[in-house]
């Protein structure tokens, strides 16, 4: 694998892969403190194109004065070992005045809308920072595929919204969520908990289970299935909840019957660290009653 910290050079790295138009680049772009999470999105990555470029970046545009952007994890070394396992080609890890250097105008990529729902509400600018940085990223590598998480449902929806939009001749890939054993999904803000903060982060993957069994059973009013969600989340002591919400996955709005295409999200303090988590119901509307 081949780290690069100049645009400069991760551009030209980028260039000298595409030996015929034929080749394709896949792009992993994640702010570091790497888990399986992030490796999956490696490996449906190097499952599905010639090269594949990932980067490391903590993004400051995407996080707010209060926001925890100073300790945010880095574990650069284990990092680069973990993406050179997983078959990465090129590593691209700038420098914030890299990306941001003293001499720029301040041009921001904004999704309007989208980027004031869910996470966007909660946290003003975070989403206009993900945009800005990601089409960033994409003018550098200028990737076939990008891959990116579900975990990060409102994400997905303003990075989609922006690829459609502006015309990004990048297709925006969305890999499952990974969950460790317990139902937890993996995030680099777990390692903030503290071994009882991690118990009662808990109740989010089990509030959404709830509603869950609830759809399973035919329960198709979002309002009772967000009843659900919202009573499991109330009996967890030291858990104060941010969102709960039931929306349409493209443009966050609000949905109140359940179909195929609705989200169930949620996000809660635990502590002072900020989880998120969320349910897509497409495919368990199928699943049989329990
Ligand atoms: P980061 O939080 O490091 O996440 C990088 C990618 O990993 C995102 O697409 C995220 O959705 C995905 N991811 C995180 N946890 C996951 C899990 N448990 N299962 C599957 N995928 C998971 O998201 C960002 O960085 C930034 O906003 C970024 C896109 C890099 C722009 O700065």
């Amino acid at each position: 694998m081949k780290v690069f910290t100049t645009i400069r050079d991760m551009r030209s790295a980028c260039r000298a892969c595409r030996t015929s138009p034929a080749i394709t680049l896949g792009l992993v772009p994640t702010m570091g403190a790497l888990h399986a999470g992030h490796l999956s999105l490696a490996k449906a990555a190097r499952e599905a194109c010639d090269f594949v470029a990932a980067s490391i970046f903590v993004n400051p545009t995407q996080f707010g004065l209060n926001e925890d952007l100073a300790r945010y994890p880095r574990t650069f070394e284990a990092d680069c070992a973990a993406l050179e396992a997983a078959g990465v080609d090129l590593l691209f890890a700038p420098t914030p005045e890299e990306m941001y250097p003293p001499n720029s105008t301040g041009t921001f990529v904004e999704v309007p809308g989208i980027s004031d729902r869910l996470d966007g509400a909660s946290r003003p600018g975070h989403l206009r920072g993900v945009t800005t940085v990601v089409s960033k990223l994409f003018n550098i590598v200028t990737p076939d595929r990008a891959y990116f998480g579900q975990k990060d449902a409102a994400q997905v929806a303003v990075l989609k919204a922006m690829v459609r939009d502006l015309n990004c001749g990048t297709e925006v890939v969305v890999c499952p969520i990974i969950r460790d054993t317990d139902g937890l999904a993996l995030s680099s803000r777990n390692r903030y908990l503290t071994p009882e903060e991690r118990r009662v982060a808990l109740a989010l993957p089990k509030a959404l289970d709830c509603a869950a069994n609830a759809a399973r059973n035919g329960e198709r009013r979002t309002e009772a299935l967000l009843e659900k969600v919202q009573t499991h989340l109330t009996h967890a002591h030291g858990l104060v909840i941010d969102y709960v919400a039931a929306v349409d996955p493209s443009t966050l709005l609000p949905k109140n019957t359940a179909d195929r295409d609705t989200l169930l999200a949620v996000a809660a303090w635990v502590g002072t660290t900020r989880l998120i988590d969320n349910l897509p119901l497409d495919t368990l509307l199928d699943e049989p009653a329990q």
